[in-house]
């Protein structure tokens, strides 16, 4: 398959978007969501945060933002790409991911996320509402980085100043010095749909067991999302090869990785198929440590 094979993301057939054209012929949508219910930690989490601008919280506007039943993320994509822009559209992946988040908002406000292969960012700005920091990070190919950037401004109510974007490529073993000074501090690394190429695999699964390894921070986990496709085909094995071969890299590694049922809310508006996946990822040796922490404490 050529870069010129033009696809166009799944999400697109599930939702019906308010949207507008740019005049660079990319689209700006307004992506849907439901907050959860327990509205006050919302504005207790943002209270919270270590990292918060000095800006102040405007209360009256967050109240009047938590009293309506939808609110919305603003994102300018592109609705097709060549294979090698991919990362310009937004996959159902990223929908899942923030889904998860938005479940475990409680657990986030003293955490700092890194989002690897993040796309146009939605993802990390969802995670943003209630993380310490996050860290938005992709492949800077295609313009991506910049459309990520303005995509974090348009959000600026949402994201305050809590999300970083920076270049982090998988092909490289060691990252801007920037980049690595984060990834020491990371909690929780996050991933949506990056696995559809057996090369890109390759270096996703050795970037993700090095950013996992070079974590500082005890109990450091990845979250990967996907959807189990055969690189962009129409194709619907059950396992379909890139997947399949995701599972033969990752059970060479030294890695504890557990299916995450996907029973909790969803939050977002698109086709929660049976086909996507969520997993949680961490390693053993990592686990081993946190064993031997809780032990001597
Ligand atoms: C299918 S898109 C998924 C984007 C986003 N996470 C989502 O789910 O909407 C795959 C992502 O992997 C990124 N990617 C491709 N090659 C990469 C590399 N060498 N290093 C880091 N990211 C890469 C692309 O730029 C793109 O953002």
């Amino acid at each position: 398959m050529g870069d010129q094979f033009v696809i166009s993301s799944e999400l697109f057939n599930d939702i019906q978007l308010d949207s507008e054209k740019c005049n660079n012929g990319r689209i700006l949508s307004k992506f849907r969501y439901q907050l959860p219910k327990d509205k006050e930690s919302f504005l207790a989490i943002k209270r919270k945060r270590l990292y918060e601008d000095k800006e102040n919280i405007n209360e009256n506007e967050d109240r009047n933002n938590e009293n309506k039943t939808h609110n919305v993320i603003e994102i300018e994509y592109s609705r097709e790409s060549t294979l090698d822009l991919v990362g310009l559209q937004i996959w159902r992946g990223a929908l899942l991911l923030a889904d998860y988040l938005f479940h475990h908002r409680n657990e986030l406000c003293d955490k700092q996320v890194l989002e690897l292969g993040a796309g146009v960012g939605l993802t990390s700005i969802a995670a943003a509402m209630y993380a310490m920091r996050v860290i938005c990070t992709d492949v800077n190919l295609g313009g991506i980085l910049k459309l990520i950037q303005d995509n974090v401004n348009r959000n600026r109510k949402i994201t305050k100043n809590a999300v970083k974007v920076l270049e982090l490529n998988f092909e490289k073993k060691v990252h801007c010095s920037e980049v690595e000074v984060y990834i020491r501090r990371t909690d929780i690394f996050l991933a949506a749909d990056v696995i559809y190429f057996d090369n890109l695999t390759d270096a996703f699964v050795a970037t993700l067991d090095r950013v996992l390894a070079r974590s500082k921070k005890p109990g450091a986990v990845a979250y990967v999302a996907l959807e189990k496709r055969s690189a962009f085909s129409t194709d619907t094995d059950a396992i379909p090869p890139s997947f399949q071969y995701f599972l033969d890299k990752s059970s060479k590694m030294k890695w504890n990785i557990e299916n995450i049922k996907l029973d909790f809310p969803q939050y977002f508006e698109y086709d929660r198929n049976k086909k996507l996946v969520l997993l949680k990822i961490t390693r053993i040796q990592d686990k081993l440590k946190e064993e031997q922490t809780d032990l001597q404490n």
